[in-house]
């Protein structure tokens, strides 16, 4: 058996656009920090059967999930001639009651364990691209701390992966506010594409990203956290301001979300430096120093609507061991 751990990472640049479906290639590249709390844990034994079988935190998977899982093993059983099938039993180390589950740690762990499982052997790079196709945020949950993803220009998407940014030393944690779970809205999946292929403001979105990019890089290098703010909070705004002029409009903000975000920048006013981004979803995720970590959880404490505020420091890249 191969047991696999990979960690969800949250992006300060994000990823929302693609440029191939079929592949999963992204219209531009993204940035992140990967969070240790966000834990997959997930173990991949050859099986002697006939089918893939897939166990999601003690519950049997058919269906979609399955049909998913399977596919992307095939992906795997395609490079390497290997057909054996595989029992493939995923855990979130974290609690899933809050939403938070997460294709990034599920496909970079699926990406370590499969390959391993099948004898593929892969670069991080590779490995990288194969999670892409799981996934987009995958790719990076390859690596661990800040990680640079890459649109890449190949029609075949082998440069359509992410690096480590192993040489920004900024000490960053996060803060996530968990806001209790509404009605599911559109997933991240369909909303870029209804996004790309509907907003008036997609093509700008996407011009703007590189923009980002190349400034936030500079950004944590230079451990300018009054610039990080700026920069990472205008860069989420302008994702969710692009999604919503979707058509239909697409708001994953919940009032929780817009308390939070105002008690993140009362809490700067007072001279913390503290910022926020928030993802396909009502949470709001945080960064602050760890010294402030305390100060920011307390803040973001106290909503009726926020179920739970998890903490975490930055995550390891996905590992694999033999069991
Ligand atoms: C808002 O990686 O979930 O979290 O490639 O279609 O699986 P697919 O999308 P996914 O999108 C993540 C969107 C985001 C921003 C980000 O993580 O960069």
């Amino acid at each position: 058996m191969y047991e696999a751990t990979a960690c969800a990472n949250i992006a300060l640049v994000k990823y929302w656009g693609k440029r191939d479906s079929d592949l999963n290639l992204p219209a531009a590249g993204s940035l992140s920090l990967t969070l240790d709390v966000l834990k997959t844990v997930t173990e991949v034994t050859p099986s002697s059967g006939s089918t893939d079988t897939l166990v999601l935190d003690g519950e049997p998977q058919s269906g979609r999930a399955l049909a998913r899982v399977s596919r992307f093993a095939d992906l795997v059983r395609a490079r390497t001639g290997v057909q054996t099938r595989l029992d493939i039993r995923s855990r979130n180390m974290f609690p899933t009651a809050a939403g938070l589950a997460s294709s990034a740690s599920a496909f970079a762990a699926l990406a370590v364990g499969v390959a391993r499982a099948l004898g593929l052997s892969a670069t991080p790079a590779e490995l990288s691209a194969l999670a892409r196709q799981g996934s987009g945020s995958a790719a990076r949950s390859i690596f661990g701390g800040f990680v640079r993803m890459h649109a890449g220009r190949a029609a075949d998407g082998t440069d359509a992966v992410a690096e480590p940014l192993a040489d920004i030393e900024l000490p960053l944690h996060a803060v996530i506010a968990v806001a209790a779970a509404g009605p599911k809205s559109i997933g991240s999946t369909d909303g870029m594409e209804l996004t790309r292929d509907t907003s008036p403001f997609y093509d700008a979105w996407i011009a703007q990203v590189d923009v980002d990019l190349a400034a936030c890089q500079d950004a944590l290098r230079s451990r300018d956290l009054e610039r990080l703010a700026t920069i990472v909070e205008g860069n989420c705004l302008a994702m969710h301001a692009n999604a919503m002029a979707a058509r239909p409009g697409i708001i994953y903000f919940r009032p929780a979300t817009l308390w939070a975000i105002e008690r993140v920048r009362e809490l700067r006013r007072t001279g913390v430096p503290v910022f926020f981004t928030i993802d396909a979803g009502p949470h709001v995720v945080a960064f602050t120093p760890p010294a402030h970590e305390a100060t920011v959880q307390a803040a973001l404490t106290g909503h009726p609507d926020v179920a739970r505020v998890l903490t975490s420091p930055p995550g390891a890249g996905a590992q694999v061991v033999e069991r």
